[in-house]
């Protein structure tokens, strides 16, 4: 079988119109009365499909993360994935990654916002009894793919064949092919600085032009810029991850969901890395002065091997 047949959809697929993001915590009470979660994760594949058949058009996902310090607990008789670790807080001058908790994570995505909702309360119902949700969080597409601060965002994403290479655990047990590593933070974007810049400004900020999307080259793009030290390189060659971003929040406060996923967490983490410290040329990514991380996870997304086992 393809790689990419073994990936849990929403996993691959781009963001869509809408997203509903959901992290639980295991509820310590209910440890001694569960053996493994698959019941649940079970039912949830099952809203899955009844919700998306409503209406194909819409085209809903709900892909299903796992944490280190649950997968013992959801998967008693599963191996842990190889490289799965929790999330490692990062600082750097007033900078900060910090690690919050989170056992599982479901990411919800169509093109219809009601579709998603209803999902959302239905898997809670389930989730509700063993588990506290500690996150709730709506996202949505803002203009042509833009993040709030007004750039387009996903332009250098891998694309067909690439996106799967990059996203995929291939040289896991044969249960884990297919499976992806997810890192989620959620970031309040600070809009009010921002916006006080010149446009020319925020350009060098990102990297790429605001209107027409276009990348600077690098004989003028700044080292500080979001895309110079986003970037990862391995002796020359780029190690590509592929970002689910969406926009989330009301008036007063919103911000970029940042949904990472990639065939090892040690691409992202070499990425936070080198956007957060301070290098040798004494610079840092400048996006971090106008977005402050507010949770920091890191998830396993089973292969649809081991879900279909359920
Ligand atoms: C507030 C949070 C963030 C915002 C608003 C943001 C926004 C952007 C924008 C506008 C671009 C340029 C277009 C594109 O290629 O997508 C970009 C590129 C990129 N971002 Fe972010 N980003 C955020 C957080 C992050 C984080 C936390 C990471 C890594 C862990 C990251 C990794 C990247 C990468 C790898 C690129 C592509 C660089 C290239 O090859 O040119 N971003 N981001």
């Amino acid at each position: 079988m393809n790689l990419q047949d073994l990936a849990q959809p929403g996993v691959l697929s781009d963001p869509g119109t809408f997203a509903h993001y959901l992290t639980y915590v295991m509820r310590e009470e209910a440890l001694d009365t569960i053996d493994g979660l698959r019941d649940q994760l079970a039912a949830i594949l099952g809203i899955e499909k009844a919700i998306r058949q409503k209406d194909l058009s819409a085209r809903l996902t709900v892909s299903i993360g796992v944490s280190a310090s649950a997968w013992d607990i959801v998967f008693p008789d599963i191996l842990r994935p190889d490289e799965l670790h929790p999330f490692q807080a990062m600082a750097d001058g007033p900078r900060e990654f910090p690690a919050t908790p989170g056992d599982i994570f479901l990411m919800i995505k169509s093109e219809r916002m009601d579709l998603n909702f209803q999902a959302a309360r239905y898997i809670n119902g389930i989730l509700a009894p063993v588990s506290e949700l500690t996150e709730d969080i709506q996202g949505f597409r803002y203009l042509d793919n833009r993040d709030l601060i007004n750039f387009v965002d996903g332009t250098e994403n891998p694309q067909g064949i690439d996106r799967s290479i990059a996203v995929l655990v291939n040289d896991d047990a044969d249960i884990h092919r297919g499976g992806s590593y997810l890192t989620v933070q959620r970031y309040i974007d600070h809009l009010d600085l921002w916006e006080k810049e010149a446009q020319e400004y925020q350009e060098q900020v990102i990297g790429r032009s605001r209107m027409d999307n276009v990348e600077m080259p690098d004989s003028v793009k700044p080292p500080w810029a979001h895309t110079a030290k986003s970037k990862v390189e391995d002796e020359g060659e780029e190690l590509k991850m592929f970002r689910q971003n969406r926009p989330w929040g009301n008036v007063t406060e919103h911000g970029t969901m940042f949904i990472g996923f990639a065939a090892s967490p040690a691409v992202i983490e070499a990425s936070l890395d080198q956007m957060i410290t301070t290098s040798e040329d004494g610079t840092y990514d400048r996006l971090l002065d106008f977005a402050s991380a507010q949770t920091g996870c890191n998830f396993f997304m089973p292969s649809k091997t081991l879900l279909d086992e359920l």
